[in-house]
């Protein structure tokens, strides 16, 4: 016993001694004062989001970080182990008076990324057993899914109530590597729509459901009235539309089922000005990506837009209704983020990628892919965009559009008019090129082909038609592309 205490106090001493505490400056994160600037005004700038006040969110109930445990692959799991988990007390994984260095509140936020916020029933039998033969690559060898994965992991929150989760961060925001390692952070290439077959009908019932879903998601009065909305998805156009499925691109809350965002990379996101495509979010410190997290955990789908709420309630159901992040779990979150690092790029900077370094300056993209950090951190109207004049004084932005297909910018809850130039590091290790992720690869991308009217993209896309915009480097002779692209795997 005397051992332990004095071997506690020696550490505590080292700790100390080696200037390892950690003074965590935690912000108010849903500060009202802090939340009006938190974001650029939407294209149609009366329909801008009002969010919740202070005193309300800080109303709500904090969500406890639980234990969770995996799911096995049919046939895998070991003999009674649900009825193993039914015996588990609730175990609270994340408790910030634990926490003594920086490094212990980095790995608390990665608890936090990988936590479900959204609960629902287990049904041992469905979770977690029937998982389709197409994801062996994201089990690992003894038969367990990575925790990550949003369906498929128990959590015991009340002694003898087996739940599942989802909406983890992690869930969207995990790369299955090519040698089957997992990055978090990195954009999303699991097979989600690939979870069941595809529909091939709907029931009127099912349909009437997603109908109701789909206006809480993506309703926008002011682009289409409630009534043309839901006529809009047909039972045809469901169907398409699942199909469609391609991994790393989703219909946020916000976004359009026919115009979904790709799901961005954070590592490196703490050098990034604005958050979002369209540039939503103005990022001014850490304690906007704190927020940010709020917002988009369900408090956007309960914001006024105008006269609009897309639901009421206390919080959306992208998070447990009624409950929120505390404040220590935002700021361990936005550290951990703000902690990834890219893994070691295998591209070397050779004679052929210098060669297409030269040529990206030749070209002009260093104006707006402005190295170090490959962005100039700016916004550029969507087509059609007319830009107002006091942004010009709060915001940066260029007065070039580059073109590309504007109706995510335009006319959807996340529509600021703009799309921000995104940064190219990385793009070795992510696909989905464009807001809409249209273009799979890079080849893709600079592919003069993109722009017929007839293409059918190898992206995501809804049926034939253009990748429009963004025509810088089209015009390259192959070898020059070539070069380009290999430069710009080297970033
Ligand atoms: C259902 C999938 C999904 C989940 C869950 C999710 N994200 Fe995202 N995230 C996205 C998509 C899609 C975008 C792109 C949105 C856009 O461009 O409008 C995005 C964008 C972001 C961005 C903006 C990055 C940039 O460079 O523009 C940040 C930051 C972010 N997510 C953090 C988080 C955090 C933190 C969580 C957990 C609290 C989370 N996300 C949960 C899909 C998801
Ligand atoms: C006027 C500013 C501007 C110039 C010049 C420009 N880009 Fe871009 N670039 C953008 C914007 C804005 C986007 C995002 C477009 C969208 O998502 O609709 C983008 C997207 C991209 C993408 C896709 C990245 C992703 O994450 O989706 C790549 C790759 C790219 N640019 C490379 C280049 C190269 C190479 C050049 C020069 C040949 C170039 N750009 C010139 C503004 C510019």
């Amino acid at each position: 016993m005397l051992r332990t205490v004095g071997f506690v106090i020696l550490s505590l001493a080292g700790t100390v001694a080696f200037g390892q505490t950690f003074h965590p400056d935690i912000p108010r994160a849903w500060d009202d004062k802090a939340v009006e600037g938190f974001e650029v005004p939407l294209a149609q700038r009366d329909r801008s989001p009002r969010y919740m006040t202070a005193e309300e969110y800080y109303a709500l109930k904090v969500r406890p970080i639980y234990r969770s445990y995996p799911a096995y692959v049919e046939g895998k799991e070991p003999a009674g182990y649900i009825e193993s988990l039914k015996q588990k007390e609730p175990e609270i994984i994340f408790d910030a008076s634990q926490l003594r260095t920086k490094e212990d509140w980095i790995q608390a936020g990665k608890i936090v990324f990988e936590a479900e916020n959204s609960f629902s029933p287990a049904r041992p039998g469905t979770a977690g057993t029937r998982i389709p033969a197409a994801f062996s690559t994201y089990v690992s060898t003894d038969g367990v899914l990575p925790r990550f994965v949003p369906g498929f992991s128990y959590i015991v929150r009340q002694k003898g109530v087996l739940e599942v989760g989802s909406n983890s961060c992690a869930g969207c925001h995990t790369r299955v590597m090519p040698d089957g390692s997992f990055l978090e952070g990195a954009q999303s290439n699991f097979p989600y729509g690939k979870l069941g077959a595809p529909p091939t009908s709907v029931s009127p019932d099912t349909l009437r459901r997603i109908q109701d879903s789909r206006w809480i998601l993506f309703g926008a009065p002011w682009v289409m009235t409630k009534e043309e909305f839901q006529k809009s998805i047909t039972a045809e156009e469901f169907i398409r539309e699942a199909a469609a499925f391609y991994p790393g691109i989703f219909g946020r809350q916000g976004t359009s089922a026919n115009h979904p965002a790709r799901v961005p990379s954070l590592i490196g996101i703490a050098d990034i000005k604005y958050l979002d495509s369209t540039g939503l979010v103005r990022q001014r410190s850490m304690d906007d990506l704190m927020r940010y997290a709020i917002v988009n955990t369900g408090l956007d789908i309960t914001a006024h837009y105008g006269d609009f709420q897309p639901a009421v309630g206390s919080t959306g159901f992208n998070a447990e209704v009624g409950t929120r992040f505390s404040d220590e779990q935002l700021y361990a979150l936005a550290l951990y983020l703000c902690s990834l690092k890219p893994p070691p790029n295998p591209n070397p900077l050779d004679d052929r990628a210098r060669r297409g370094q030269r040529i990206f300056q030749q070209q002009g993209c260093a104006g707006c892919h402005t190295p170090p950090l490959y962005t100039n951190n700016k916004l550029t109207p969507a087509s059609g965009f007319m830009v107002p004049d006091d942004l010009r004084k709060t915001d940066s932005i260029m007065d070039i559009s580059v073109g590309s297909d504007p109706t995510l910018a335009m006319q959807t809850r996340r529509g600021t008019g703009f799309y921000k130039v995104p940064s190219l590091r990385g793009v070795w290790y992510r696909g989905d090129f464009g807001h809409e992720g249209q273009a799979d690869s890079l080849e893709e991308w600079f592919d003069p082909a993109r722009l017929k009217e007839d293409y059918v993209a190898k992206g995501f896309h809804l049926g034939p038609g253009p990748i429009k915009g963004h025509e810088f480097g089209l015009k390259l002779a192959p070898d020059d592309r070539q070069a380009l692209i290999a430069f710009l795997r080297t970033l």
